[in-house]
């Protein structure tokens, strides 16, 4: 379907206001015919969908459901197995041994985050290479691959690629086993078993990281995808990675995508290259696991109001509905968990801190509420009552079955929650002798 110039306009600044993807060098004749083709998927003219768009500007995610079929084929997903090999051969000398360093007895489990993921091969590469480099040592590598190209997820789900995916690959061929197809190989299944698959925005920042997952990470690797954002963008997405990890954890990108000022919170480690991205061990009143203030949701509000200033109070009073079914249902502990990270992302620490207290009253043998009160009492400076959340939290998971979840907590046993949180509680320990 053929687009007029102010269609193609509006349709490239959705897009970009939606997803950061800048269309490098402007939009040239391969992009347009991406844009027109994946348009012509959508079962509306172009009035009607911009028309959409505007509408549901304060519901992102119901945008990029309309515009998914323009971005399944807008979007740039080159990507090919073991990419940049020199950054693997670095995981092994330098990232690994450090994190295993830093564990201790503690804990004998990874967590990886393929940012930006394309049809997976980025995932893949690192479930093999981390399995091959755990072989025989009893270690959990959990890796979750994200993208926002529906199309290339369940490409990566089915893990079956062709020629062009092994370019410059002629290591770990022993991962692979044939399949039907000219050339395609599959991953093997034990390559396969412990990687995840799911859609996620960027740019989108979320209020519940304990429900998506998206916390406590020991290495991400978001490569290739910085690129095609601007400034704003870099600087409020490598905020969300920083955020992700857990003290300590390293970020990879590629080398042409570090910049000191965009990524001022990370220390550097690969000096020569930078590559390779760390959130530093010590860190202030911080606790990982809490979710911070969405930067991204705040600029969109802004935004929002400037287009259509009526429609404010759609986005504000996103904690209303709750707020009134608290008054028709105040022992329903659910709301209140709900509220915590609700108050938090409008940055209402206060009243989040009032929530989490409230859901901990009436669900004291449950762990979440007290992950939320480590964050949120150190915020408010009491220190006592932070580390009391840290005790009672403790001995929750001690006296739980380590090897069961919590229904709150999917992706992660007890046991290693424990891990998780004793970690925590060392370097406020470690902190308050380092500021003694
Ligand atoms: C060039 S590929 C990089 C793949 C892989 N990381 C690599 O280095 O080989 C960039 C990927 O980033 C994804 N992407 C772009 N903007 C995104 C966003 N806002 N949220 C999530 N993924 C995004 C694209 O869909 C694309 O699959």
């Amino acid at each position: 379907m053929k687009l007029n110039n102010e269609q193609v306009k509006a349709l490239v600044n959705i897009i970009r206001h939606y997803t950061g993807f800048k269309f490098p060098d402007g939009l040239n004749a391969e992009l347009l015919s991406h844009l027109e083709s994946g348009f012509a998927h959508i079962n509306k003219d172009p009035e009607e969908l911009i028309g959409l768009v505007e509408r549901f500007s304060f519901n992102p995610s119901r945008v990029l459901e309309l515009i998914q079929p323009i971005l399944d084929e807008v979007l740039i997903g080159e990507t090919y197995f073991f990419r940049d090999y020199e950054a693997y051969d670095l995981l092994a000398a330098e990232v690994l041994p450090e994190l295993v360093k830093q564990f201790g007895s503690y804990k004998r489990s990874l967590r990886v985050w393929s940012a930006g993921c394309s049809s997976g091969e980025e995932a893949y590469s690192l479930s093999i290479f981390l399995n091959k480099y755990f072989a025989g040592k009893d270690w959990q590598i959990d890796i979750l691959g994200t993208d926002l190209n529906k199309s290339r997820l369940e490409k990566a789900r089915q893990a079956v690629y062709g020629l062009n995916s092994f370019r410059h690959q002629s290591r770990f061929k022993e991962a692979f086993t044939p399949v039907e197809g000219r050339g395609n190989l599959q991953v093997k299944e034990e390559y396969r078993r412990n990687v995840q698959f799911k859609f996620l925005n960027l740019l989108e920042n979320t209020s519940q990281p304990l429900k998506t997952d998206l916390y406590m990470y020991d290495l991400i690797f978001c490569r290739n995808v910085f690129i095609y954002f601007d400034q704003k963008t870099i600087k409020a997405v490598a905020k969300r990675l920083y955020q992700t990890l857990a003290p300590g954890g390293f970020l990879v990108i590629t080398p042409s995508e570090y910049s000191k000022e965009l990524f001022a919170d990370f220390e550097i480690i690969d000096t020569v290259n930078y590559r390779i991205l760390r959130r530093p061990l010590l860190v202030k009143n911080e606790f990982p696991v809490s979710p911070k203030i969405s930067h991204i949701k705040a600029e969109k509000v802004q935004a929002h109001m400037s287009i259509n200033p009526t429609s404010q109070p759609e986005i504000i009073s996103e904690i209303s509905p709750f707020e009134e079914k608290l008054v028709k249902d105040p022992l329903n502990s659910a709301l209140y968990l709900h509220l915590v990270a609700l108050y938090q992302e409008q940055n209402a620490p206060v009243k989040a801190l009032e929530m989490a207290r409230k859901y901990v009253y009436l669900e004291p043998h449950k762990p979440e509420g007290y992950f939320y009160l480590i964050n949120l009492e150190a915020q408010a400076g009491n220190k006592q009552r932070q580390a009391r959340a840290y005790n009672r939290i403790i001995s929750i998971l001690e006296n739980s079955n380590p090897a069961e979840h919590s229904p709150n907590l999917p992706s992660i046993t007890y046991g290693e929650l424990l891990n998780l949180v004793r970690a925590g509680l060392k370097e406020i320990q470690y902190q308050t002798e380092f500021e003694n």
